[in-house]
């Protein structure tokens, strides 16, 4: 099982933070973890050379991500709050980044305050359609981020409720495996969703 955490702030901090705490619980579960962070920017902007096979964005950049992504069997997306909406960055991401091929995603909502749940909305709304990400209907929503995942407060709540959606995660992935040999994914005539 490998599962890729895409940790969704642009900027160095709790979102990346906790990203990698996320990543050692399923390393705790036995999963191989892709940890993949917009932190620094990796990703240029869209650009009309992601069309083009041949140019250094997706020779040196897209490529590599897609391999990456397609090779594991379900996902963890991760955004901060940013004015009440998803960061550019992961749009971005999401937009520029194909593979997931109807595998099941978990999002997760950060927020410093009581925000949070924008992002996962955002994210059911718009983010799935020509990429084929299968968000489940669980999400975990951290609020008062910086005192969370790091015994500075009492979070057991949240500690539970995210190994209850990392497990719930792993299980569809395992469940779901079976559709992707089973011919009745078809993105030659139907690459786009509508
Ligand atoms: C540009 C920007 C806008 C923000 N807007 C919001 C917001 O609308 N709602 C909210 O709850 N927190 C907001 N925050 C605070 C974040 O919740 C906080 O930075 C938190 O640590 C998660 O983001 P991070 O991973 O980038 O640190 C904002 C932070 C930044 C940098």
């Amino acid at each position: 099982m490998k599962i890729a955490v895409i940790s969704g702030s642009h900027r160095a901090c709790e979102t990346d933070r906790i990203s990698l705490f996320v990543k050692e619980e399923l390393e705790k579960k036995g999963v191989e973890v892709f940890h993949y962070s917009l932190k620094d920017n990796p990703l240029p902007l869209w650009s009309e050379d992601a069309w083009d096979d041949e140019s250094d964005l997706v020779k040196n950049t897209l490529n590599d991500l897609q391999e990456n992504i397609s090779s594991c069997d379900a996902y963890v997306v991760m955004s901060p709050e940013w004015g009440g909406m998803v960061t550019p960055g992961l749009k971005n991401f999401m937009l520029m980044s194909g593979g997931f091929m109807f595998k099941p995603a978990y999002l997760i909502g950060v927020s410093a305050s009581r925000g949070g749940a924008y992002p996962i909305a955002e994210l059911r709304m718009s983010s799935y359609k020509n990429n084929q990400i299968m968000y489940l209907p669980e999400h975990l929503i951290v609020r008062d981020c910086a005192n969370m995942f790091n015994d500075k407060a009492d979070d057991s709540y949240l500690r539970k409720r995210l190994d209850y959606g990392l497990n719930l995660l792993i299980k569809h992935a395992e469940l779901l495996a079976p559709l992707q040999d089973s011919g009745l994914i078809n993105l030659e005539d139907y690459p786009y969703g509508m």
